[in-house]
């Protein structure tokens, strides 16, 4: 069984040595949890400048969907590289955008023809999504979620609501956004219970907002997760999309599903709202798309993607080293990954829930396929949030060579790549179990 190896203190001397350059010259924005230095990665694994090696269960924040520098991918990444780098896909043509695109509409979970543009991230294909809502509906507002990350860019930050210093001292931002209260049953924004709520979060859409402040006839687009991501791997009831959906559609609302962390295979179907039966209109995609080369979609019917020659584009999105590598990453998905995503999902949320028996800190347990979080708790009853004891098994599992990774204020992600083994899961939890027994001491 292989198992992380931790030859030196860490960081290591050399990992030491390149976060100091790093402080000094990189922008201190970044959020780095702990000192990892990645030289080299393969499947699960990475190793680090001074020859430790760690098992990763973040995935590069659920990018390396294939895993580490998968041969395949990176044969077609080498392949692509030898014949060419870059022709700019919106001013000119070559085949792996065309192909790529090709591939994504036939993957479209709706009826009818499909378009794709391209841009370089997630931020940039839910922008590409507001702008495209905006220009169809020629309407105003949108409705986004509490808890939601959309990235980063001034249009995708305005529909974020994930962490206050990400905005702060941003604003003004796009007006016009009104966020509202996600499907969190577990700490249920309206005090009430599932089943017997009556999905009161989106009842409430129609019969408080909709009266209240927000004229429906006005409002462009829903932006929401189908399960939520940064906010805490929150997975909503089997009925929330489809009532909101149903909701949208009465008042003409476009839906536009954020799959940028949960699509592309990770929870078992290619994309997230498939486990919901919602078909959206619109779809944000990147992360997982292509394995780690930078690369968004926004995918959407054809007869709402009716934009103008020059309303939209980006010089290096739909590059064709990345769109190769999608090419390569959606065969591997289709073959052999989503089936392993959904296997191993449940034989790791099977484990957590034993685990969860015997450690009364764990309050929660939720996700699909390889999209798994877990809330730590200092009291079941009270679900007082153990957010401190969340960071400090984030960091006594990098000394033990476990990467992980938070979400929410006091939830655990596990998002291994989606070649994950059983053996892997095994080593992952064990070291996982002995944090939680140390953070609470
Ligand atoms: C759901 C979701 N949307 C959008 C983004 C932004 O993606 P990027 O960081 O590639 O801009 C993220 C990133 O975490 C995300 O999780």
């Amino acid at each position: 069984m292989k198992l992380p190896e931790i030859r030196t203190p860490l960081p290591g001397p050399n990992a030491a040595a390149l976060v100091n350059v790093d402080r000094t010259h990189v922008s201190p924005s970044y959020t780095r949890d702990y000192p990892l230095v990645a030289e080299k990665g393969e499947g699960l694994w990475i190793r680090d400048p001074d020859g430790n090696t760690f098992l990763d269960f973040t995935s590069g924040i659920a990018v390396c969907a294939t895993g580490h520098c998968h041969p395949k991918v990176v044969n077609a990444i080498k392949n692509q590289a030898d014949k060419l780098l870059h022709m700019s896909g919106t001013d000119f043509y070559y085949t792996p955008q065309i192909t790529l695109a090709e591939k994504l509409a036939g993957l479209a979970p709706w009826e009818g023809e499909t378009k794709v543009y391209f841009g370089n991230s997630g931020a940039e294909a839910v922008e590409a999504a507001f702008k495209l809502a905006r220009w169809f509906t020629k309407r105003e507002l949108n409705i986004a979620f509490f808890g939601a990350f959309h990235g980063r860019t001034m249009g995708a930050l305005s529909l974020t609501a994930s962490k206050v210093i990400q905005k702060k001292h941003y604003n003004p931002l796009i007006p016009g956004i009104t966020h509202i209260p996600y499907a969190y049953c577990y700490r249920c924004p309206y005090h009430m219970s599932y089943p017997d709520c009556g999905i009161e979060c989106v009842r409430w859409v129609e019969e408080g907002l909709f009266r209240t402040t927000m004229p429906p006839q006005e409002v462009a687009a829903i932006f929401v997760e189908p399960i939520q991501g940064e906010g805490g791997y929150i997975v909503p009831p089997p009925e929330f999309h489809a009532e909101l959906y149903k909701i949208a559609k009465k008042y003409g609302i476009l839906y536009v599903a954020d799959e940028v962390q949960a699509g592309m295979g990770r929870t078992g179907k290619m994309f997230a709202m498939e486990h919901f039966g919602v078909a959206p209109d619109i779809m944000a995609l990147a992360k997982g798309i292509a394995s780690g080369m930078p690369l968004g979609a926004m995918v959407a019917k054809s007869d709402i993607m009716v934009w103008e020659a020059g309303s939209h584009a980006s010089t290096f999105g739909g590059n064709p080293i990345s769109c190769s590598a999608a090419l390569a990453t959606i065969e591997l998905l289709e073959t052999e990954l989503m089936k392993n995503a959904e296997v191993q999902g449940r034989y790791l949320m099977t484990k957590l829930q034993e685990m969860q028996k015997s450690e009364e800190c764990i309050g929660d347990v939720r996700g699909k396929g390889l999209m798994v979080g877990v809330e730590l708790v200092k009291d079941r009853e009270t679900k007082e949030r153990a957010s401190e004891w969340r960071n400090n098994v984030i960091q006594n599992a990098f000394r033990k060579g476990l990467l992980l990774l938070g979400c929410g204020e006091n939830t655990i992600r596990f998002a291994p790549a989606l070649c994950v083994t059983a053996e892997e899961i095994d080593t992952c939890l064990s070291l996982f179990e002995e944090t939680l027994s140390e953070v609470k001491k």
